[in-house]
C-alpha cells in the first residue's frame, strides 16, 4: 500500500532532534519546483477551461441584514442633519456619557421626539425609529458604521472618505449605500475609536492602528496623506474563529488536508503560512495553534492581538508604535528577541514583515522547534524570497547562500493560502522546504489544489490532492510523535493517482 514510500526508505533523514542547525547538502528527493520562477498563487494548479460543476461550495452564503444598508435621499440627510443640530443645542452631549447606554438612548430618544414635534417634521413610525438609531450611533457609538459593525458575516470594512463604503462578504468586496454626514463626522469617528486605545489621529499624527473593543482591527489614514477624506479600514473580528472543520466544509481544504495540516501543528513543524492580503493567513495559524499540546508554553507577538490560543500556558505580547514624540517604540523584532528570554517553547509570530525574519529563523533552529508565523507572498516559492530580502532589509550583511542555508535548517513547511478570483479562500499549497541545490533552495509540494475550470456561476471548481510523495520530509518527526500511521492514511487517501488506480 505504501509502494512509493518504502522505496524512499533508504533516503538520508534528519531525525527531529537534529532537525535543527545547518541543512544538510542538496536533497537526494527530486524536488518539484526548484528554480521556477514566483507565480501567482491562483496561476499554480493547473487550469484547463473546461466548464464543471463546482466540487464544493466554497463559503457559506448567509443572509445578510438588509436594514440600513439602503442608500439614503438627501432629504433624509437633511433632515436629520437639522434634528441633530437641535439636539446638539438641547442636551450636554458630554453628560451623556455618564448614562448608561440604554438610559442616554432613552434621553436622546425623549428630546429628539421633542424636536420632530415642534419642527413639525413629517415622518412615518419607522422613518422615525430608523433617524433616531442613526441619531443614537452618531452619538453615542459609531455613526453609519454600527449597522455594519453588528452585520457577522462582513470580514472587512472600508471606508474610503465619507461618501464611500465597501464591505467584504463572503470574499466578495461590494459597494454599500452607507454614507458618512461629512468628512467632519467621519474623522470625529476615527478619533473615536483611536483614543479609545490611547492614540491620536490627525494632521500631525495622520496614520494610526487602533483596535475597537471587540478586537477588529482598525487603521486610520486620514488628511493630507489620504486625498480624498479620511480612509478607514476595519478587519472585523470574528468572536468564534474558523476551525479547521468548517474550513474543510467551507472547501478550503479537503478532510484529507485538514488531517496533514493537524498533524504538521501537532509534530512541531516549523511553518509559516504564506498568503495574499485577507487570505485567511492569520485565520489558518489560529488553526494550526489548536493542535498544539496543553502542556507547551506558548508566546505570541503581534501587532494587534488576533489569535485566539486554547491552551492554558500563553503569554501574549503585543507591538507598541511610537508616541507623538517619537519615542518609546517596540517593534516585532524587540519582541521575539525578548521571546527567547522567556523560555518559549514556540514561538508564534503573527505576522511577519520585516527584519524579525531573522529572529524567527534563529528562534526556529534553536531548539523552539513548531514555532509559526505568516508571510505576505503569492507563492511558496516568492515566501522564500521575501525571507531573504526581509533579512537584507535588517543590515545583516550576510552571503545569500549562508540566509538560504539558514532558511533551510529552520522553516520545515510553508502552508500557502489564496482568495482566489471568485471570492473563495482555498489552501493552495503545503510545500515542505527540504534542502540546497548549488545555490538554491529545494522545495516539494505534498498537498496542492488544481482548478479544474469553473461553472456558470463564475465560481472555480477545483480539488485538493496529494502530490504522491509517499515520504515526505517531515515523515520522521511524525514517526517521533507517532503520527506517520494518521499521516500515511491522509496522504495516500488524497493521492488521485491511487484513487483512480482502484
Ligand atoms: N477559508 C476561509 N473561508 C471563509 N472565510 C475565511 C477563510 N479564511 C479566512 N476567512 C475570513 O476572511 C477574513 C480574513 O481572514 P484573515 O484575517 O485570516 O486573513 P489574513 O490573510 O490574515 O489578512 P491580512 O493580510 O489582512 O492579515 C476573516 O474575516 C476570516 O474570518
Ligand atoms: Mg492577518
Amino acid at each position: 500500500m505504501f509502494g512509493r514510500r518504502g522505496n524512499n526508505g533508504d533516503q538520508p533523514r534528519k531525525a527531529p532532534s537534529q532537525m535543527s542547525g545547518a541543512p544538510e547538502a542538496a536533497p537526494s528527493v527530486t524536488p518539484s519546483p526548484t528554480v521556477a520562477p514566483p507565480k501567482p498563487a491562483y496561476a499554480a494548479p493547473q487550469a484547463s477551461p473546461a466548464k464543471v460543476e463546482p466540487v464544493k461550495k466554497p463559503e457559506p452564503t448567509p443572509e445578510p441584514p438588509k436594514q440600513n444598508s439602503s442608500r439614503r435621499s438627501p432629504e433624509y440627510y437633511a433632515t436629520k442633519s437639522s434634528i441633530f443640530n437641535a439636539l446638539v443645542e438641547a442636551i450636554d452631549l458630554s453628560q451623556l456619557s455618564r448614562l448608561g447606554p440604554e438610559d442616554a438612548r432613552d434621553e436622546i430618544r425623549d428630546v429628539v421626539n421633542d424636536i420632530i414635534a415642534l419642527k413639525n417634521v413629517v415622518m412615518s413610525i419607522s422613518e422615525q425609529e430608523d433617524l433616531l438609531d442613526d441619531i443614537c450611533n452618531d452619538v453615542l457609538g459609531y455613526g453609519p458604521l454600527e449597522p455594519l459593525l453588528a452585520r457577522d458575516d462582513i470580514a472587512d470594512i472600508m471606508v474610503n472618505g465619507a461618501e464611500t463604503v465597501f464591505i467584504e462578504t463572503n470574499g466578495m468586496v461590494e459597494k454599500t449605500g452607507i454614507q458618512f454626514r461629512d468628512n467632519k463626522q467621519l474623522m470625529n469617528i476615527c478619533q473615536r475609536i483611536v483614543s479609545q486605545v490611547g492614540r491620536r489621529v490627525d494632521e500631525s499624527s495622520p496614520i494610526c492602528d487602533a483596535r475597537l473593543p471587540d478586537g477588529s482591527r482598525v487603521n486610520v489614514i486620514a488628511p493630507p496623506l489620504s486625498l480624498d477624506g479620511p480612509s478607514l479600514t476595519i478587519r472585523k473580528f470574528k468572536k468564534d474563529k474558523l476551525t479547521l472543520d468548517q474550513l474543510v466544509q467551507f472547501g478550503s481544504i479537503s478532510p484529507e488536508g485538514a488531517r496533514l495540516l493537524e498533524i504538521i501543528g501537532r509534530v512541531r513543524c516549523n511553518v509559516i503560512i504564506s498568503g495574499g492580503t485577507g487570505s485567511g493567513k492569520t485565520t489558518l495559524l489560529n488553526c494550526l495553534t489548536r493542535y498544539i499540546d496543553s502542556t507547551e508554553r506558548i508566546i505570541t507577538c503581534e501587532d494587534s492581538a488576533e489569535l485566539q490560543l486554547q491552551q492554558p500556558h500563553v503569554v501574549r505580547l503585543e507591538t507598541r508604535p511610537p508616541n507623538l514624540e517619537g519615542e518609546g517604540q517596540i517593534t516585532m523584532t524587540d519582541l521575539v528577541k525578548n521571546c527567547l528570554r522567556m523560555r518559549p517553547e514556540r514561538i508564534i509570530v503573527g505576522e511577519v514583515r520585516g527584519p524579525e525574519v531573522f529572529d524567527l529563523l534563529q528562534a526556529m533552529n534553536t531548539g523552539h522547534d513548531g514555532s509559526m508565523g505568516t508571510i505576505h507572498s503569492n507563492s511558496p516559492r516568492e515566501c522564500l524570497k521575501r525571507m531573504e530580502s526581509m533579512i537584507a532589509m535588517g543590515g545583516y550583511t550576510l552571503p545569500a547562500r549562508t540566509v538560504r542555508e539558514m532558511i533551510v535548517g529552520s522553516v520545515d513547511v510553508i502552508v500557502q493560502a489564496a482568495r482566489l478570483r471568485d471570492g473563495s479562500r482555498r489552501i493552495t499549497h503545503v510545500t515542505e522546504v527540504v534542502g540546497m541545490e548549488g545555490d538554491v533552495i529545494t522545495t516539494q509540494d505534498i498537498f496542492v489544489y488544481d482548478i479544474l475550470g469553473e461553472d456558470a456561476n463564475g465560481r472555480i471548481a477545483g480539488r485538493h490532492r496529494s502530490t504522491g510523495i509517499g515520504r515526505p520530509q517531515l515523515w520522521e518527526r511524525a514517526r517521533y510523535f507517532n503520527e506517520e500511521q494518521r499521516l500515511a492514511q491522509c496522504l495516500d487517501a488524497s493521492d488521485v493517482g491511487e484513487a483512480m488506480n482502484g
